[in-house]
């Protein structure tokens, strides 16, 4: 595990750093996930949760993770293993490559919904069932498909494969440069449809007005689970992502502004669903299926609807590509660095591999649907797996290494390096940062690990009744 790296790349610049990584934290997550999840939960009051958690956990976790890869300038295992001269921590390194296969496996399949989406708007199928039952069973009707969903899964893997192909600069770099602004854009003018709408404040008082009484330990831990996911944290991405940054960047700042684009767009994104479903009278805890099964209603009653509807799918397509980029990114690394495989290949290979991988969980909406263990279908379980088990365990173990095993004294200096100014004028920074993470985010972050495996008992529990 030596890595030679003359011609490993890098970032064009600063700006480009931020934009893939914000491109890699912004995806299906802020626009298909967490308006779901508020609105199963309560709304405002889990917005603020969640906020607080991206804040103390979030924010520190991901500052660790770029560092971890500046620093080494490797990809997850490489990293792990350079700093520590160990096995174990080495496949620490080997569980984020292998939640990077699990998480890139499913998540193409819900981009490749997105781009289905888009042919369903620009056809003008949305008009044919305007209803949100109608709209729900005309979604049923297309997975039930193998063909539509195995073709757009297909045709999306072929995307991301393309751009991770091209390389940091030439295919990361410059397709999160076209695409960021762009989707950035696409979201306002949505939100603006939103804010316009008749009714739209019932849409607004749900997203900003917190129930109380809605707050409880499962909340929070959903909660910071979502910040994880959110944040594209817990498997090595940001590391890997860290990797081709120079020493003359700032971590903090960098993080920073990944965490606050992603927060921003989170929150657009809500008010441009939320004020939406309000405005038609739909409602907002619909779960999963709420952007697929209601959104065409929504389109179809509102004036300009059918070109805003084929705008949304095709702004939920960009967002997810520059996701999956970083997820296949971080095992086409790991092939480069450390197996020696040229990037192209490893592109190419692993991508057909990832998609391999993927189709019992495509199936799992037809052929497969009655194939289940434990009462999960193959989907959920990788889902389950991954987000649920790998990434939080993930987050805990990069704390503990960045806090107790790397140790501060060897941390801070890497940390200073191109943020000499920022922690002259707030050297407090630092000493909140060294307690969340060697104290707040291991402690918390265990508790998620405990409700994940407590939802793992409860199915089990039904399996053996
Ligand atoms: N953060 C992305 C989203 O919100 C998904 C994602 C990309 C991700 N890379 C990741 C999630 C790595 C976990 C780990 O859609």
């Amino acid at each position: 595990m030596n890595g030679m790296d003359q011609n490993r790349e890098k970032w064009g610049s600063k700006i480009g750093f931020v934009f893939a990584a914000a491109g890699s934290a912004i995806g299906l997550g802020n626009i298909w996930k967490f308006p779901y999840i508020a609105g199963e939960n309560g709304g405002a009051s889990f917005v603020l949760v969640y906020l607080i958690c991206i804040a103390i956990i979030g924010l520190p976790v991901l500052i660790a993770e770029i560092l971890l890869g500046r620093t080494t300038q490797r990809n997850p295992v490489g990293a792990f293993y350079k700093l520590s001269q160990s096995k174990f921590w080495a496949s620490v390194g080997g569980l984020g490559v292998i939640a990077g296969f699990m998480i890139l496996s499913f998540y193409a399949i819900i981009a490749g919904w997105a781009i289905g989406y888009i042919v369903e708007a620009i056809s003008g199928n949305f008009y044919l069932w305007p209803e949100p039952a109608a709209a729900a069973q005309h979604f049923r009707d297309l997975v039930i498909n193998p063909y539509w969903i195995l073709g757009y899964f297909a045709f999306f893997m072929i995307l991301t494969m393309i751009i991770v192909f091209a390389g940091i600069q030439k295919g990361i770099e410059r397709a999160s440069k076209i695409m960021m602004p762009i989707l950035f854009i696409l979201l306002i003018i949505l939100m603006i449809r939103g804010l316009t709408l008749e009714g739209a404040g019932e849409g607004l008082d749900f997203l900003w007005n917190p129930d109380w009484s809605k707050i409880s330990a499962s909340t929070i831990l959903l909660a910071l689970g979502h910040a994880f996911f959110t944040l594209s944290l817990g498997m090595g991405a940001m590391l890997t992502y860290g990797s081709y940054m120079s020493d003359d960047d700032s971590v903090p700042v960098a993080g920073l502004q990944i965490v606050f684009l992603d927060t921003v767009m989170a929150l657009i994104a809500g008010m441009a669903i939320f004020t939406a479903v309000f405005a038609v009278g739909l409602d907002p805890a619909a779960g999963p299926g709420l952007i697929f099964h209601t959104l065409p209603g929504v389109f179809v009653k509102m004036p300009g609807g059918y070109i805003f509807s084929i705008l949304f799918f095709i702004l939920l397509s960009i967002a997810a590509l520059t996701s999956s980029i970083s997820l296949l990114e971080v095992v086409v690394s790991y092939f480069v660095d450390e197996r020696k495989w040229k990037r192209h290949n490893a592109a190419i290979f692993l991508g057909i591999i990832i998609f391999l991988l993927g189709v019992p969980s495509a199936l799992s909406f037809n052929i497969l649907s009655d194939f289940k263990i434990f009462n999960l279908n193959f989907f959920d379980i990788v889902d389950f797996i991954a987000s649920n088990i790998l990434l939080p365990l993930g987050g805990l173990l990069i704390s503990v290494f960045v806090a107790w095993i790397w140790g501060f004294d060897k941390v801070i200096p890497n940390l200073r390096k191109g943020a000499e100014r920022l922690f002259d004028n707030y050297p407090w920074l630092l000493g909140f940062w060294k307690f969340f993470l060697k104290f707040l985010s291991p402690v918390l972050i265990f508790f998620v690990f405990l409700h994940s495996i407590g939802l793992l008992e409860k199915i089990l529990n039904l399996f053996a009744q």
